[in-house]
């Protein structure tokens, strides 16, 4: 028997107007494995990665996340869309952490990490509050739990977007790009607390530039060029030994 895939897509098509920016993509990852996801802007990237919260819709091909249809539900071999609230409850358990924060700028950081598990989860505030204030230690920001967002960092913002996302307590995370916009003294503080979340056994894929933080934490990375895989494996292999020629001239770029 093998355990259910913690992400499962299957020949995923993504269109704009005609424009085919997914063009059949298959991916599994496993629970607790962390995929890095590779290659040059506009390849699709951030699209793939929308769509495995249906933020975006896929126009053919399906993804499973934990074993559930995202999206949809199948009826009699047909697939059917889920209504709104059953949409919010599976986007629910995935987290997502963006190149740009996102906090709310009007609340402070503990009231932005108790939002959405109080509004959408209709949790206990005191239970959210207990939760958030580990999730700060955790990200190396407990005493900044009554700071507003604007007098952080963008790491410290970042780190705090980490755990905002972490206190719906999700079975799977998406990063998308989220060092790109850092200044790079403070790129490493947001991939350690990655790294902490890889090695406590969190579900992740990650799209990044950040190579070194590819072969280290990556149990699989997967190269994306014009909207394919063109190669993924271990991060050994894909990264030291691409065998592919765009996969080589893409790793030239980013690593000089
Ligand atoms: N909302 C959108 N409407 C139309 N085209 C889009 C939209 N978002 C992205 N695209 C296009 O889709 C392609 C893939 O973009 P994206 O997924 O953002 O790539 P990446 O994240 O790899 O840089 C690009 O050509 C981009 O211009
Ligand atoms: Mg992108």
């Amino acid at each position: 028997m093998t355990a259910t895939p913690m992400v499962e897509a299957n020949r995923v098509h993504k269109y704009y107007g005609s424009n085919l920016v997914v063009r059949g993509i298959d991916l599994t990852v496993a629970e607790g494995e962390v995929l890095c996801l590779v290659g040059p802007s506009g390849s699709g990237k951030s699209t793939f990665l929308r769509c495995i919260n249906h933020l975006e819709k896929v126009d053919a091909g399906t993804i499973s996340v934990a074993g559930e249809l995202v999206g949809y539900r199948e009826h009699n071999g047909r697939l059917r869309e889920l209504r709104d609230s059953e949409i919010a409850k599976r986007r629910s358990e995935i987290g997502m952490v963006f190149q740009h924060f996102n906090l709310f700028p009007h609340m402070t950081v503990l009231e932005n990490l108790i939002e959405a598990p109080v509004r959408v989860r209709r949790e206990k505030p005191t239970e959210a509050i207990e939760r958030g204030q580990a999730l700060l230690t955790r990200v190396g920001l407990a005493d900044k739990a009554d700071a507003y967002p604007r007098s952080l960092s963008g790491g410290q913002q970042q780190r705090v977007a980490i755990a905002r996302a972490l206190n719906m307590r999700p079975k799977l995370m998406l990063f998308d790009e989220p060092t790109s916009a850092l200044d790079p003294e403070l790129v490493g503080e947001v991939l350690d607390v990655m790294r902490g979340l890889a090695a406590d056994g969190m579900s992740m894929i990650v799209v990044t530039h950040e190579i070194g933080f590819a072969r280290e934490v990556a149990n699989t990375v997967a190269f994306m060029d014009d909207g394919v895989i063109v190669e993924s494996g271990p991060p050994a292999q894909v990264l030291g030994d691409p065998r592919h020629e765009r996969t080589r001239s893409f790793l030239a770029k980013v690593l000089s």
